[in-house]
């Protein structure tokens, strides 16, 4: 299975850059700024790494990132993990970026998003690797905060190809930051919003509602609401689901119950993703093969979740449409090679 799942060629939709910057890495970029980590070495740092919910997950996510000042840093970070997922079959991926967690730091918005993009545009050129840009708002601050941001993407304009919604769910619904997506909608942004991660099913509902967005980031508990599961499976709404991270972050007691065999038997369009790699064990095929062996999913069903990547990702039809045979031509000669 696990030879299977490195060959599949898949997308990757939910990844949080700042989430890729792994112990190592950040103790080199902290002694090139001359910063101060709390902890005294890579393994006293890795063994942190025991988190109780998200908000746990989310305090030791934001000290890390404080290492990152420079350009190059940025760049760093981006490139380890683009070439990681070549390594893993990713042809595509669709990388979220946190700029106030670095604005708030003094690090001017163009040293974050010059950084990441130039290591994206390298990694084209040598990998082949393609990927764009999602630029997401705390959600756990003020929306004049997300508003101040938003401007500043937008020199930057063709660098990004979405906003989304990221941080701390519990006490901050999408509802909150209604205008700045719709003000995002007409600056010609596409919209995600991570949702029913540890937020309800109505959390979901107002993403759909009143951020208006192409995907929902999790949605494990749209599963608890009928009607919103009839309609995420009626309008294909892509799901990106996190194994790891659910399990990481106690969002599941044991992968075994997760619910991604629910969704694919209501027919939702589900993704498998890395979330934060550096932290939650594993990077997209870790995901994947973790998730198979629980649930006991047939190459089938997972041939399913690498076309559903695809499908779900910002592409235009005519390039879903080669990368999804570029799945079933891998299918088929696996399965040729077999008998
Ligand atoms: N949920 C919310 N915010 C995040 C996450 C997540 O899984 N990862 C990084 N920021
Ligand atoms: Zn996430």
């Amino acid at each position: 299975m696990l030879n299977f799942i490195n060959g599949l060629p898949k997308a990757e939709l939910h990844l949080h850059i700042e989430g890729t910057l792994n112990p190592e890495l950040m103790f080199k970029i902290a002694k090139r700024n001359n910063i101060k980590i709390k902890y005294n070495s890579i393994d006293g740092l890795k063994k942190a790494y025991d988190f109780g919910n998200l908000q746990d997950f989310l305090n030791l996510y934001y000290q890390g990132a404080e290492v990152l000042i420079q350009e190059l840093d940025f760049y760093e970070m981006t490139w380890e993990y683009l070439e990681k997922a070549h390594i893993q079959n990713v042809l595509h991926c669709e990388i979220f970026f946190d700029p106030q967690t670095h604005t708030t730091r003094g690090v001017a918005f163009a040293t974050v998003i010059n950084g990441i993009y130039k290591a994206m545009m390298d990694a084209e050129n040598k990998f082949g690797i393609s990927s764009k840009l999602i630029l997401c708002f705390l959600r756990d601050m003020d929306e004049e905060s997300a508003i101040k941001t938003l401007h500043e993407a937008l020199p930057h304009k063709d660098k990004i190809i979405a906003v989304g919604l990221d941080s701390a769910e519990v006490g901050n619904p999408p509802s909150k930051f209604k205008n700045v997506f719709n003000l995002a909608h007409q600056e010609g942004f596409l919209t995600v919003a991570h949702a029913g991660e540890e937020g309800p099913a109505d959390y979901v509902w107002e993403a759909l509602e009143h951020l208006r967005v192409s995907r929902i980031d999790h949605g494990n508990n749209s599963m608890d609401d009928e009607a919103l599961i009839d309609e995420l499976a009626k309008s294909q709404m892509p799901l990106t689901v996190c194994p790891l991270s659910n399990l990481k972050l106690k969002v599941v007691d044991d992968l075994k119950n997760h619910p991604l065999r629910k969704m694919i038997e209501k027919n939702l369009l589900v993704t498998i993703n890395s979330d934060d790699p550096a932290y939650f064990g594993g990077y997209i095929n870790e995901n994947y093969l973790a998730i198979a062996e629980a649930l006991d999913l047939s190459k089938e069903e997972i041939g399913q979740l690498a076309k559903n990547s695809f499908k779900a990702c910002f592409f235009e039809d005519f390039l879903k449409e080669k990368m999804i045979a570029k799945v079933d031509e891998y299918l088929l000669n696996y399965n040729q090679n077999l008998d």
